[in-house]
C-alpha cells in the first residue's frame, strides 16, 4: 500500500516536472546580476506579464530584469483612445509591477505616428487640425500622462521613430501639421514634445528612440541633429534608444559602433530599447510596425539547431560590442520576455517557447566572462 502510494506520488512529480516549465531557469544566472557593473538589462512586458496571467514569463522578467518598459499600454491609442477618455488601468498594473520588482521603469512612448487614433489630428467636422490645436491636444496628453507617473516612470521615450532611412524628418501628420511645411518649422513639434515632458516631471530622463540607426549612417545622422537642435535650443535630451531590431545578418559591427559613438558624442547616453534578432531568412526584416504580419513573420524553421547557433552568434557579437562600449550605454531591454510572445514571431529572444533559456542566452553570459578576461589580461577562462 504504502509502495504504491510512494509510486504515486513519484509518478505525480516526474509528470509535474514534465509538464510544468522550469521556471525561468532556475540554475542559470540572472542577467541583471551577470551585466550589474555595466548597464540595466529588462524587457518589454506586455499585460499578461503585469497581470499574472503568464506566471512563467513574470518570473523570467523578476529574476532576470531591472529595467522594464511597456510593451504597448503606454501607446497614445491605449492610453487615451477617445478624445476625453484615458484608460489607466493596464499602466498603473505595468508601472506597479515594476515598482513590486524594483525596476526601473520606462515609458513608451509619447509621440508616434504608429498606435495613435485617427481622431488625434482631426477636428469635429473631421477636417485636419491646425498647428495650433494640435500642439494643445499633444500638450495636454502629455501632462496628463507623464503628470500621473511623476517622480515614477524614470524616463520616457518623448518621440519615437521621426526619421527616414536617410535621415530627413519622416511625413506624419505630426511634421505635416505643426510643421506647416516650413523649413524653420520643422523641429517644431519634436521640441515641444521634449519641452512639455520636462514640464510635467523635470526629474524624469527624456529619450528620442528609433530603429536602423545602426544600420544606416544617414539615419544615425539625422538622430545626431535632432539632438544637437535640441541642446542648441536649450532642450532637455537624456538619452538615444537605438530599437536593434537585428537579423541574423545584421546589424555589423561597423554600423553598431558607428551608431554608439556618433551618438554618444553628443553627450546623451545610449541604449538599446528594443533588442531582438529576427530568425527569418526570407520576408520583410525590417522593424517598421506597420510591415510586419504573421505571414510574413510564421518561421517553420526558427527552433532549428543551426538557427539556433547563428542566433547565439550573432547575440554574442552584438553583447561584445555594447560590452566595449559600456562607458555610453546605460541599458539594454529585450523586445519581449520569450519567444512565444514577440511581436515578430520565430524565435528572436533568450528564452523559448517553454520559457527555457537558450544557446543565445549561455552566449550572452560568456560575453561578460570574456569581456573581463579580456580587461585583467587572461583568456576569460577560470
Ligand atoms: C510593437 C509591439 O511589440 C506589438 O505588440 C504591437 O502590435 C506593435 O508595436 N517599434 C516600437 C514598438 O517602437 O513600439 C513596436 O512594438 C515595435 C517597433
Amino acid at each position: 500500500m504504502r509502495t504504491r502510494q510512494t509510486i504515486t506520488t513519484m509518478s505525480l512529480v516526474v509528470l509535474l516536472a514534465n509538464t510544468v516549465p522550469c521556471m525561468a531557469g532556475q540554475n542559470v544566472p540572472a542577467l541583471k546580476d551577470v551585466f550589474t557593473n555595466h548597464f540595466l538589462i529588462g524587457g518589454a512586458l506586455n499585460r499578461n506579464v503585469v497581470t499574472g496571467r503568464d506566471p512563467n514569463a513574470a518570473a523570467i522578467a523578476e529574476k532576470h530584469f531591472n529595467t522594464a518598459t511597456a510593451e504597448n499600454d503606454l501607446k497614445w491609442q491605449r492610453v487615451h483612445p477617445r478624445l476625453d477618455q484615458y484608460s489607466w488601468e493596464p499602466a498603473d498594473n505595468f508601472v506597479a509591477f515594476c515598482e513590486k520588482h524594483q525596476m526601473v521603469v520606462i515609458g513608451h512612448c509619447l509621440v508616434w505616428h504608429s498606435q495613435v487614433p485617427r481622431w488625434v489630428f482631426l477636428d469635429d467636422s473631421e477636417n485636419a487640425l491646425t498647428r495650433d490645436a494640435l500642439l494643445s491636444r499633444m500638450r495636454d496628453h502629455i501632462r496628463t500622462v507623464v503628470g500621473r507617473y511623476k517622480g515614477r516612470i524614470k524616463g520616457w521615450d518623448v518621440v519615437n521613430e521621426a526619421l527616414n532611412e536617410d535621415g530627413t524628418l519622416r511625413n506624419t501628420q505630426w511634421l505635416q501639421i505643426i510643421g506647416e511645411g516650413a523649413e524653420n518649422k520643422q523641429y517644431d513639434y519634436i521640441e515641444n514634445a521634449f519641452r512639455w515632458a520636462h514640464e510635467a516631471d523635470p526629474d524624469a530622463e527624456l529619450y528620442y528612440n528609433d530603429y536602423s540607426l545602426e544600420t544606416s549612417r544617414a539615419k544615425c545622422d539625422g538622430a545626431v541633429a535632432i539632438v544637437n537642435h535640441l541642446k542648441s535650443r536649450g532642450i532637455r535630451i537624456d538619452g538615444v534608444g537605438i530599437q536593434l531590431h537585428g537579423s541574423l545578418a545584421h546589424p555589423s559591427v561597423e554600423g553598431l559602433e558607428y551608431a554608439i559613438t556618433s551618438l554618444a558624442a553628443t553627450g546623451v547616453k545610449v541604449m538599446m530599447t528594443e533588442l531582438d534578432i529576427r530568425t527569418q531568412a526570407r520576408g520583410y526584416r525590417g522593424a517598421d510596425v506597420s510591415q510586419v504580419s504573421w505571414q510574413n513573420t510564421n518561421d517553420p524553421s526558427a527552433a532549428a539547431a543551426e538557427t539556433q547557433r547563428k542566433l547565439a552568434d550573432k547575440y554574442a557579437e552584438i553583447f561584445s560590442v555594447l560590452l566595449k562600449h559600456e562607458k555610453d550605454i546605460t541599458r539594454v531591454t529585450f523586445w519581449g520576455v520569450y519567444d512565444a510572445t514577440s511581436w515578430i514571431g520565430g524565435s528572436p529572444l533568450l528564452f523559448d517557447r517553454s520559457y527555457q533559456p537558450k544557446e543565445a542566452f549561455f552566449a550572452v553570459v560568456k560575453t561578460k566572462t570574456s569581456h573581463e578576461g579580456r580587461q585583467d589580461g587572461t583568456d576569460g577562462e577560470p
